[in-house]
């Protein structure tokens, strides 16, 4: 070993022990003849101390620079009085340094090794390895693995075995493009990789595994943002005879344990649980963030008889009119057109706002509202004079999904979200599919291997759109942050979803063959779901994007500034896969 100790244990049960420690100039301090160096390494710094009576080593530490790596022997000693650094672990002892060596020198960092540090994301993501050095990302990196190793000693506890399952596969269909991988050996044919283990987890059931646990890689070709990457990572479990309510005692008595040994946090469970449908009628969001109230209300009936044309027109069409009420906030003209702006891009065709007056409503349409209606209104969201209500009338979802924007918007800009709490539930009850308007089909919401209800069964061919799905979502703070459902065991059920999905019996064969069979040989009923780890560290640790609890991420365009991948191929390379680049 190059060293006796590491930097970050040293304090006064030390002192007059004489030490080798290794690691990286922090900081260096020239006062007057003497010369202090914070030395670091992973456990913390400490203090070094060079005094001109040694001359040939202060000469040397005349010469050390900001991350050179050093290698010092010397002797703990107490600081002088009025000295001390109570903010450091370290900070009541230094190293009266006898020998210094100086292991390898460095360049002047591009940018200084910081917890905050001030320089653009993509450069920090070039230079990732000076990055990592600094406590907060490190301490972030080593808190997932221990987030990991919790999420094991859980499982294993509970009899789930790990099994590893190809990277190269065929694609399973998780709503995303696939990343291809082409084979050398079987010329024009493609691998997947595998957006999910979720056949390969639903085939461990049929094997009678009983419980599989995975720390899974999935990929995604999809476009980035905060919490989403290209590749993130996912605890992937899957459990045979069992129910909704045993998989999700599983995730809770684990997120629970995650939650004690991170945070200090006791988790109440059972989590709460809404129902879909319920979810977007009052957050307008299938993962609400329940840290604020600020409710969405329907308003249709009372204001179906209003002349409004767009309320009219609105209501023809099946659609709805619904509301939210913001208290207090003086808007300007000029914030309500950006408000409009901000809804027209989440798609709906414009943005009715009334500003509650003493005895009236203002606003472009208030005069379409009739007193009696204005009163009921004011009635229905409490509403008292200097508040403001928005007011979208369109197709349901729509209408769901702009409040919800415009409601997680008003969250964060009048600073209503709790930073210190974290709200889980469980969001049940989903459709089974969703219409595609593009396409003119159903979509799965979760996936097509997600058993239907029971009693909808009937439904599959009769009326896709009513039927309600096995699945869960785990959402935290108005992040899905895990996804499941129990699945199909049956192949006949299987087939019926595939053609509900506009998937034929021969693409069906083509495509999942391997599992239609599979459930053929005794299949048991099963069902699971996947956290995803990055997500969770992420709103553990507090930070904004994901990207701050992955140790090499990609930038939002999907490039990694320290490989630079993705790359160029040697045409030698292409000519083996058959392949050509058409520009
Ligand atoms: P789902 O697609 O919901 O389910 O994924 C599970 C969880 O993984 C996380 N996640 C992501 N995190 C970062 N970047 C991404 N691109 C990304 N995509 C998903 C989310 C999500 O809740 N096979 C099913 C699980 C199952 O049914 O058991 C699946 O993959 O937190």
């Amino acid at each position: 070993m190059l060293r006796t100790n590491i930097c970050g244990e040293l304090n006064e049960t030390f002192v007059g022990k004489k030490v080798s420690l290794c690691g990286w100039v922090d900081t260096r301090r020239d006062h007057g003849n003497v010369i202090f160096i914070d030395l670091r390494d992973r456990w913390g710094k400490i203090q070094l101390v060079f005094n001109p009576n040694n001359k040939e080593m202060h000469a040397l530490a005349e010469k050390v620079r900001p991350e050179y790596v050093l290698r010092v022997t010397g002797t703990v000693e107490m600081r002088p009085q009025g000295t001390t650094n109570l903010k450091l672990a370290t900070g009541m002892v230094e190293i009266h340094v006898e020998q210094l060596e100086i292991l390898n020198t460095s360049e002047t960092p591009p940018f200084e090794i910081s917890d905050t540090p001030q320089v653009s994301e993509d450069l920090r993501l070039k230079y990732r390895y000076l990055d990592l050095r600094s406590q907060a990302m490190r301490e972030r990196l080593i808190g997932r693995h221990r987030v990991v190793k919790i999420v094991r000693d859980y499982l294993d506890e509970l009899e789930f075995v790990e099994v590893e399952t190809p990277m190269l596969t065929k694609s399973t269909p998780e709503g995303a493009r696939d990343f291809l991988v082409p084979s050398r050996l079987s010329t024009g044919c493609f691998y997947a990789l595998p957006q999910s283990p979720q056949l390969f987890k639903q085939i461990l059931m049929v094997s009678g595994f009983d419980r599989y646990v995975q720390i899974a890689r999935c990929f995604r070709d999809e476009d980035l943002r905060a919490d989403r990457q290209l590749e993130h990572t996912q605890i992937d479990l899957e459990m045979s005879f069992i129910t909704e309510e045993d998989i999700q005692t599983v995730v809770e008595g684990l997120v629970a344990r995650v939650f004690k040994a991170v945070q200090n946090i006791e988790l109440r469970t059972p989590f709460e649980r809404l129902p879909y449908d319920e979810a977007m009628n009052r957050y307008g969001s299938d993962k609400p963030d329940l840290r604020f109230g600020l409710e969405i209300h329907d308003v249709t009936e009372l204001l179906k008889n209003s002349e409004l044309k767009i309320f009219q027109a609105v209501l023809q069409a099946k659609g709805v009119i619904k509301g939210l009420k913001i208290s207090g906030q003086n808007f300007a003209r000029s914030d309500f057109d950006e408000l409009t702006v901000m809804t027209q891009e989440l798609g709906a065709k414009g943005l009715i706002w009334l500003k509650v007056l003493d005895n009236s409503f203002e606003g472009p349409v208030a005069k379409f509202i009739t007193p009696d209606q204005q009163q009921k209104l004011k009635t229905e969201f409490g509403a008292q004079p200097g508040d403001t209500i928005f007011i979208v009338a369109d197709k349901w979802q729509t209408a769901c999904v702009v409040l919800g924007g415009l409601r997680n918007h008003f969250g964060d800009r009048f600073k209503m979200k709790d930073k210190d709490a974290f709200r889980l539930l469980w969001v049940v009850d989903f459709p089974s599919f969703e219409w595609n308007e593009e396409e003119k089909r159903c979509d799965a919401l979760h996936h097509p291997f997600t058993s239907p209800r029971e009693a909808d069964l009937d439904l599959l061919e009769k009326d896709p759109l009513k039927v309600k799905a096995r699945a869960y979502d785990l959402v935290l703070n108005g992040t899905e942050i895990g996804g499941g459902s129990i699945r199909i065991h049956r192949e006949d059920i299987q087939k019926k979803v595939f053609r509900a999905l506009n998937i034929n019996d021969e693409e069906a064969q083509e495509k999942f063959g391997f599992l239609l069979q599979a459930l053929r040989f005794g299949a048991p009923p099963h069902g699971g779901l996947a956290l995803g780890l990055d997500r969770l560290c992420a709103i553990l640790f507090s930070v904004e994007s994901i990207r701050d609890v992955i140790a090499f991420p990609k930038t939002q365009k999907g490039i990694c500034p320290l490989t630079n991948a993705p790359g160029q191929v040697y045409p030698k390379q292409l000519k083996e896969l058959h392949l050509q680049i058409k520009t």
